[in-house]
C-alpha cells in the first residue's frame, strides 16, 4: 500500500481527483470505480472543475458504482443514482449510457446479472476504484461478519451504517435495510485502488487498515491489504488521532 498523509481533507480529495483525472486523460475510455458517501462528494467537485476548465472529457470514460440501497427508487433524491447525477454526472460531459449504478427497486437476480454485466461483460476490469470507509469498516456496503462474499450481492446494512447514514435522511426509519453492492472480490480485482479516509469517526477501521498485519472479515477494510496497488490517502487530523507515523 502506498499511504499518503495529507495536510488536510481537502488535499487529499485534490489528490484523489487527480489520479482519475491523469487516468482519464492518458485513457479517455478508462472504466471507473465509483463510490457514494459524503467523503466522495468533494473529490467529484473537483473533477468537474477540471472538466469545466477544458482540462479533461469524460466522454468515452466507463464508470461502474459500487453501490445502491435496496428498494430505493432511482429518481429519489437519496439514491445513488441521484448522487451521482448531482456531484458528477450531469456536472461533466460523461455520457450516461456508459454509466452503471444498480437499480434499487428491480428483481434482485435480474438487476444481480446487470451489475456482473456491467462489471465484465466488456472483458475489461476497473482501471481505478474510488474507495471510502463506512464507520463499520465496510468497502462498497460489504458489511463485517463471520465471512464475506465474493460477488455481487445484496447486503444487510448493520445498524451502525444505518444510523451514520440516517443524516442523509428525514429519520433513521426511513434508511433502507439493505443494498447491492459489489462483493470483495469485485473490488480487488480493480488495476488500482484509491481510498480516502477522513474523521473521527474512521478511526477504529483506519486502525484496522494500517495498524496492524491482520485481515479479518470483522474489518472489511483489512482486505485491501491483499490488492498490489493501492493508494490510502489519510489526513493528518486522522493519522494523528491514531497515532499512525510514515
Ligand atoms: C457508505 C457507502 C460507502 C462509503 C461509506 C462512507 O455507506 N456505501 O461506499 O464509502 O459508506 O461514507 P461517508 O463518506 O459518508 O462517511
Amino acid at each position: 500500500m502506498k499511504i499518503t498523509i495529507t495536510e488536510n481533507y481537502e488535499a487529499s480529495c485534490q489528490q484523489a481527483a487527480k489520479m482519475f483525472v491523469e487516468l482519464v486523460k492518458n485513457k479517455p475510455d478508462a472504466k471507473l470505480g465509483l463510490a457514494t458517501g459524503g467523503t466522495a462528494e468533494r473529490i467529484y467537485e473537483l473533477m468537474a472543475k477540471d472538466y469545466e476548465a477544458g482540462e479533461v472529457k469524460f466522454n468515452k470514460a466507463k464508470t461502474v458504482n459500487l453501490d445502491e440501497y435496496r428498494g430505493m427508487p432511482a429518481d429519489s433524491p437519496q439514491s445513488y443514482r441521484s448522487y451521482m447525477d448531482h456531484w458528477f454526472f450531469d456536472r461533466t460531459d460523461i455520457d450516461k449510457a456508459n454509466t452503471y449504478v444498480a437499480s434499487g427497486t428491480a428483481p434482485v437476480e435480474e438487476e444481480l446479472a446487470k451489475f456482473n454485466e456491467a462489471l465484465y461483460g466488456d472483458g475489461k476490469y476497473i482501471d481505478l476504484q474510488l474507495l471510502g470507509v463506512g464507520v463499520s469498516g465496510h468497502i462498497g456496503f460489504n458489511e463485517p461478519g463471520d465471512f464475506l462474499t465474493a460477488g455481487a450481492h445484496v447486503e444487510a446494512l448493520l445498524p451502525s451504517t444505518i444510523e451514520a447514514n440516517a443524516r442523509f435522511f428525514d429519520s433513521p426509519d426511513d434508511v433502507p435495510r439493505e443494498a447491492f453492492t459489489m462483493g470483495m472480490a469485485d473490488i480487488l480485482k480493480a488495476e488500482r485502488i484509491v481510498i480516502v479516509m477522513s474523521g473521527d469517526a474512521k478511526a477504529d477501521a483506519t486502525k484496522a487498515l494500517l495498524m496492524d498485519d491482520k485481515i479479518s472479515a470483522k474489518w472489511p477494510v483489512s482486505f485491501l491489504k491483499l490488492h498490489r496497488d493501492v493508494t490510502v490517502l489519510l489526513d493528518k487530523a486522522l493519522a494523528d488521532k491514531i497515532g499512525y507515523k510514515a
